[in-house]
């Protein structure tokens, strides 16, 4: 990939295909290409959308630290979760829909799973580096069937998830991501009436696309490597003071 192209991936973690989730994602999608074509960029992006995929929880078998291998649940997850590391994207908008006041069960089980991608954290034996997201701009939405039906605790958690990872978050403008409401099951407008929540799935996706601009020509001014071990290093050797390893 060309050094003037930045990609943008969006996960949509919705069960229902074709649903407010997934333009939703789309529309900030559109929004993070529309900014880096505005800057002189190149600009791919890739929709996941969980809808139809099995997708289990995590089981703690543990089989991925015992036996120095990424999961070995045989489901969708492995061919999702390629797309975010293999390469890693330079934008992530992780856009959930809202059951009971939270991320829904496919949202949880995608993120369990990804367990078995930080176990070199603690296991030097593990075969596989973390996946570097420290040049991978973020950002969360969410989407309710009520208006004001759970969306910030979602985001919130998606945040998490984010910190989690070592992903580079960005807020919305001016809260903390994107929400919108579907006004389901009532009259399954599929968020196309909710105009300011589109809106806000536009700006947080030129949010994220500024960021992956700001974080792509940061690194490259400052000659960072294109992947930083030296964090590993330092997740490896507990114990060990940063000050001697980290920098
Ligand atoms: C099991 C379940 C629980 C839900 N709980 C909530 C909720 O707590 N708050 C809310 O605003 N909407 C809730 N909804 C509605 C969905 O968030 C809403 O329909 C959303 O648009 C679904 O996204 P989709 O169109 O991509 O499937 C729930 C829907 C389901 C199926």
């Amino acid at each position: 990939m060309s050094d003037r192209t930045l990609r943008f991936v969006g996960v949509a973690t919705s069960p229902r295909p074709g649903g407010s989730t997934e333009r939703l994602a789309t529309t900030a999608l559109d929004a993070a290409a529309s900014f880096a074509r505005h800057h002189g960029y190149n600009a791919e992006t890739d929709l996941v959308s969980l809808a139809g995929k099995r997708i289990s929880p995590c089981t703690a078998c543990m089989a991925c630290s015992r036996n120095n291998t990424y999961c070995v649940i045989q489901d969708d997850w492995r061919e999702a979760i390629e797309r975010l590391i293999d390469p890693v994207p330079d934008g992530l908008v992780f856009a959930v829909p809202v059951y009971f006041g939270n991320h829904n069960a496919l949202a949880r089980a995608f993120i369990e799973r990804c367990h078995c991608l930080v176990v070199r954290w603690w296991s030097p034996e593990f075969p596989y580096e973390v996946p570097d997201f420290s040049r991978t701009a973020a950002g969360a939405l969410a989407i309710g069937g009520d208006r004001n039906g759970g969306q910030e605790p979602t985001i919130l958690t998606t945040l998490q998830w984010f910190f989690h990872m070592g992903f580079v978050a960005v807020g919305g403008h001016p809260n903390i991501g994107a929400a919108s409401w579907s006004q389901q099951p009532d009259n399954h407008v599929n968020g196309i009436e909710d105009v300011l929540g589109r809106e806000s799935a536009s700006l947080l996706g030129a949010r994220v696309s500024k960021l992956a601009i700001l974080l792509r020509e940061g690194a490259r001014a400052a000659k960072l490597p294109q992947l930083d071990k030296r964090n590993m290093e330092y997740s490896f050797s507990w114990g060990v003071s940063p000050g001697e390893r980290y920098w």
